[in-house]
């Protein structure tokens, strides 16, 4: 018997692409018979193993098939040619909230999800409150789940995912969202399963976070394997490409997303118009500028901060702050000012994002949205990245 949890056998993927974009139903009815489309292959050929009891990341650049893998290990789409074997229970945390109905309570939900999961109700039952524990969302597990933030949805999620016992966890980016201590807690559970003997697969844009975790990546690019093998000597050579291949344009190149809406840029904003570095202490409106493509309701925005070495330390959206947008159309702009900057000197990556109104269907993500520079200001702290103005007395 292989000692592997996933063997990746020769595995090719095509996606039919029209050429219509946006059509109507009537318009493609009417061309069925001369529709105009071409394969693409999302996977060429692609092999590698897994091996069990490891932590395994998938990396790449936007659109090189790591979800495309992904979904074909958690058997949600079937290769054209080639196999995956998988040896042992399977679970899968693919997209925020998939799974999830919006109208029903987190309890509910978790029934349900659980039982697309592989979980009889008897199993749920008995996992219930461990389950919500994990979570810690016990104080909204009775309200619809539309009512949750994006890192409330992330939680429950995660936590039903995880006590389906898989042997074989599939994670697909979706952990970015949650909060310090959930990425803590999540942390754990990764050393855990390795302890256990588990393997665990993610699929993450954040270097930092797979140098931490991953004893084993694959690099895809193009729907190609690259190399396959020992995590941080892979993981630098995958930067490096990225580094030397830098594509023009305000938005940064690490992005993804289905594109109805993309965010053409991020500036950031003084007192004094727009600038490129700011100090402690100072207001800053972070402006995002946006095209939809097409109408698009109940749109969320969102703004995150991660320090130069990958801490994520900070995210924000429209609709967790009350901020309600009812529809979006071609191009604006939306804002975000904080008062006071309460950073330390030190370079920090803007992300930014528009999602769904569930915030579990990504429009546009856009990594490396704008770089904020943090010069000597208001209050003059000793270390660290955050400027908490401390008193002593
Ligand atoms: N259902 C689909 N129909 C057509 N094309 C698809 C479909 N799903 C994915 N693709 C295409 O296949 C390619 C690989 O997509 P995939 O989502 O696997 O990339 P990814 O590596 O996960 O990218 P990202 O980092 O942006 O999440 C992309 O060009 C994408 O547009
Ligand atoms: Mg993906």
């Amino acid at each position: 018997m292989s000692e592997a949890a996933v063997t990746v056998d020769a595995v090719t993927k095509k996606f039919r692409v029209y050429h219509e974009r946006n059509q109507t139903l009537k318009a493609a009815v009417m061309r069925r018979r001369r529709s105009v489309y071409e394969d693409f292959l999302a996977l060429d050929d692609v092999g590698f193993e897994i091996p069990r009891g490891s932590t395994f990341g998938l990396v790449g650049d936007n659109g090189s098939g790591k979800s495309t893998l992904l979904k074909c290990l958690a058997r949600i789409l079937y290769p054209d040619s080639g196999t995956v074997t998988t040896r042992g229970r399977v679970a899968a945390l693919l997209e925020v909230g998939s799974g999830f109905h919006p109208e029903l309570s987190g309890r509910d939900n978790v029934y349900l999800n659980g039982s697309i999961l592989g979980m009889s109700r008897a199993e749920i039952d008995r996992k219930f409150d461990a389950i919500v524990d994990f979570s810690g969302v016990e104080q909204f597990i009775d309200q619809p789940v539309k009512n949750y933030s994006s890192g409330m949805y992330v939680r429950l999620g995660f936590s039903v995912a995880i006590h389906v016992d898989p042997e074989i966890l599939l994670v697909d980016e979706v952990l970015a969202v949650g909060d310090a201590a959930f990425q803590e807690k999540c942390t754990e559970k990764f050393v855990e399963f390795r302890r256990d003997g588990r393997t665990v697969v993610v699929v993450s844009h954040s270097m930092p976070s797979l140098r931490n975790m991953c004893d084993s990546v694959a690099w895809l690019s193009h729907g190609r394997l690259v190399e396959t093998g020992e995590a941080k000597p892979i993981l630098e050579r995958y930067l490096d490409s990225t580094r030397t291949d830098q594509r023009t344009g305000d938005a940064g190149e690490v992005r993804w997303g289905s594109g109805e809406a993309q965010i053409d840029a991020v500036e950031l904003v003084g007192p004094r118009g727009p600038a490129a570095s700011f100090r402690t202490g100072d207001e800053v409106t972070i402006r995002i500028r946006y095209t939809a493509h097409q109408p698009i309701a109940n749109p969320v925005f969102g703004l995150a901060l991660e320090s130069h070495d990958g801490v994520y330390l900070w995210a924000n959206n429209t609709r967790d702050l009350g901020h309600r947008i009812d529809r979006i159309h071609g191009s604006g702009v939306v804002e975000c000012t904080i008062p006071r900057l309460a950073l330390q000197p030190g370079t920090f990556q803007v992300m930014a994002s528009v999602v769904d109104e569930s915030t579990t269907h990504v429009y546009d993500y856009v990594r490396e949205g704008a770089r904020l520079v943090v010069d000597f200001g208001t209050p003059v702290e000793s270390g660290g990245y955050l400027a908490l103005d401390g008193r002593w007395s």
